[in-house]
């Protein structure tokens, strides 16, 4: 097994493509015999060396044939006395986990920026890498940059700032391939708490600041919860506005989109979300792609626990509310019984992206909140930080999960575990009857003033709303609305520019839906400037229903597509494919 990797990497801006080696210690290699598996995609080897005696000698090598998505296999015979693995390489400039981006993608628009997205197999675009999340290694890397930008990446930073240019890295805790990560562009610091700071381009880093404050109030509430943050920092790096997802949990430096940064910190739930994989994740990682839901599930449940500790009860349920709804849409897309509602995943054959849904979020949150409120939350919360310690640095399959649960939760109080149908929940397709229902005050309040709105005209009285109830109002909203209410709607909020990208992407997709054509700038606008998938996505599906949909989607993606991550392309490139089938074009 591979413990440990060495990075050397110059990146290159110019050819967009990075060069150098890798060199992977092997541990107990004089046990190996098979040859040692790594995994690339796309990558342009130049030489693979092994060390049997003290020098690098030309290793036994054999690359397999590409799968696609995937990439290659590459086998390397390691001779006897050799327990190191040298590659020379460069990735390509169409490496799916690299995104190069021009100025004009940045807030400064003066300088390029790249950055890596690891998760699921990504990283093998620009590393070989034994590519699992099965197995955890340390790292050290050297990054070379020579235009005078500052690169970082999730790990320790041990940059000596005489040596111009050169970045050095350091991971001392053993983590999973996709959590490495790094990015390259104008960049800087602001401080929030001893552990915490925010990295962003100098023309944003004030607002992030701003936003971000509650960071370090966040740490301390899980660490009260779950037991002590093992990561040494807690970094946010704000991406450009390409970034595909809205949060990474890369370990010491998550990275997070703009689209966040609301003026009012009503979306932080996303940071939240991105240090509870600090526990559920990062510390305890699934050790398998079906397994998935036990990294995101869990952590949707600490985020909520977070936010609560924080923000109180009534926001926290407002929040779960909102997750109920999407992942009630998603179920409603894909069909209540389709394989990939079940939280346990069977991605034999397949990408490990293919499954992706609110499932693994929200009904993973929703099995653990059922956990909480059959068992009691005092004694939960003891098995969550025990399950924490016990398994800290480990990988987590579902099967030894169940065991665990059964061993620490179930038999100690077997009333209460009679009343959790597991099988059902893990292995099942849908939502479970018995499954938790978030309670909303404020929600009831606003579901009748949409239901007055969509009766009679009555403007909403809003002043008391947050976001979360703007979010809520827009999404219960029928979407066959005549455009005329829409327009009043508008008239009075403005909410064809609303700050809030959350309630911006809802605002704009209920426009497409009801045909009220004054958004139309605004959502080309969106599509133009923001690659985040989760709206992206939405967005192209609503235009493709709107009045001349395809025509008027194509025409956009056109102009949008070479600014989007290849995460988000491949998803529109989909989408759009099937609906030109569809029109027989
Ligand atoms: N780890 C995920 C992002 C991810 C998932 C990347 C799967 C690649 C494959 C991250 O923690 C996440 O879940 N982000 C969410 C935000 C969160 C608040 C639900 C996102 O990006 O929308
Ligand atoms: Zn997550």
């Amino acid at each position: 097994m591979i413990d440990h990797v060495e990075l050397d990497l110059t990146v290159d801006f110019q050819q967009r493509i990075v060069h150098g080696h890798a060199v992977h210690h092997v541990r107990e290699a004089e046990q190996i015999d098979a040859p040692v598996l790594l995994h690339t995609n796309g990558l342009v080897l130049h030489a693979v060396w092994v060390d049997p005696g003290d020098t690098w000698v030309e290793a036994e090598w054999e690359l397999r044939d590409a799968v696609p998505g995937k990439g290659r296999d590459l086998l390397v015979t390691l001779p006897d006395g050799a327990d190191r693995i040298k590659v020379d390489y460069a990735s390509r400039p169409e490496a799916a986990g690299l995104q190069w981006l021009e100025p004009g993608q940045t807030a400064g628009g003066d300088h390029p920026f790249v950055y890596s997205q690891g998760q699921s197999i990504y990283n093998r675009s620009w590393i070989p890498l034994f590519d699992d999340p099965s197995v955890r290694i340390t790292y050290d890397a050297v990054l070379r940059v020579d235009n005078g930008l500052r690169a970082l990446m999730a790990a320790e930073d041990r940059s000596d700032p005489s040596e111009e240019g050169v970045f050095r890295f350091h991971m001392p805790q053993p983590i999973p391939s996709y959590l490495i990560a790094m990015a390259v562009g104008d960049l800087a610091f602001r401080e929030i708490g001893p552990r915490s700071g925010v990295w962003a381009e100098p023309e944003i880093v004030d607002d992030a600041h701003a936003e971000f404050v509650d960071t370090e109030d966040m740490i301390v509430a899980v660490e009260e919860l779950y037991g002590p943050y093992r990561w040494g920092r807690f970094d946010v790096l704000v991406l450009p506005p390409a970034f595909p997802y809205g949060g990474m949990e890369n370990p010491r430096l998550t990275f997070a989109t703009p689209t966040i940064i609301a003026g009012d910190r009503s979306l932080v739930a996303l940071i939240a979300h991105e240090l509870a994989h600090s526990w559920s994740g990062n510390l305890v990682t699934n050790a398998t792609w079906d397994d998935f839901w036990l990294n995101e599930g869990f952590t949707v449940y600490l985020e909520r626990r977070i936010i609560e500790k924080l923000f109180g009860r009534e926001r926290s349920e407002m929040e779960a509310m909102i997750g109920r709804d999407d992942l009630i849409e998603d179920l409603d897309d894909m069909g209540h019984e389709h394989p990939d509602t079940r939280l346990v995943v069977d991605l034999a054959g397949r990408h490990p992206d293919d499954a992706f849904s609110n499932v693994p979020y929200e009904k993973g949150y929703l099995l653990l909140r059922r956990f909480e409120e059959t068992f009691g939350r005092t004694t939960f919360d003891r098995f969550l930080r025990e399950y924490f310690d016990t398994h800290a640095f480990e990988t987590m399959t579902t099967g030894r999960f169940v065991e665990i649960l059964h061993d620490e939760l179930f038999t100690k109080d077997p009333e209460a575990a009679a009343r959790i149908d597991l099988d059902v929940w893990l292995h099942q397709p849908g939502v479970p009857d018995t499954a938790p229902v978030a309670q909303s005050d404020a929600f009831g309040r606003v579901d009748a003033a949409a239901a007055r709105f969509v009766g009679n005209g009555t403007l909403p009285g809003t002043e008391a709303w947050t976001a979360f109830e703007w979010i809520h109002f827009l999404d219960v909203l029928p979407d066959d609305l005549e455009p005329a209410r829409m327009a009043t709607l508008d008239g009075a909020f403005d909410l064809t520019h609303s700050r809030n990208y959350e309630i911006l992407c809802e605002w704009l997709i209920l426009s497409l839906e009801t045909g009220y054509r004054a958004a139309d700038p605004q959502v080309e606008q969106f599509l133009l400037e923001v690659g985040r998938r989760k709206f992206v996505q939405p967005l192209f599906e609503a235009l493709l229903g709107a009045e001349n949909g395809l025509d008027r989607a194509q025409e956009i993606y056109e102009r949008a597509r070479p600014g989007y991550h290849s995460v988000t392309y491949n998803t529109v490139d989909r989408i759009l494919a099937e609906e030109s089938a569809e029109q027989g074009e």
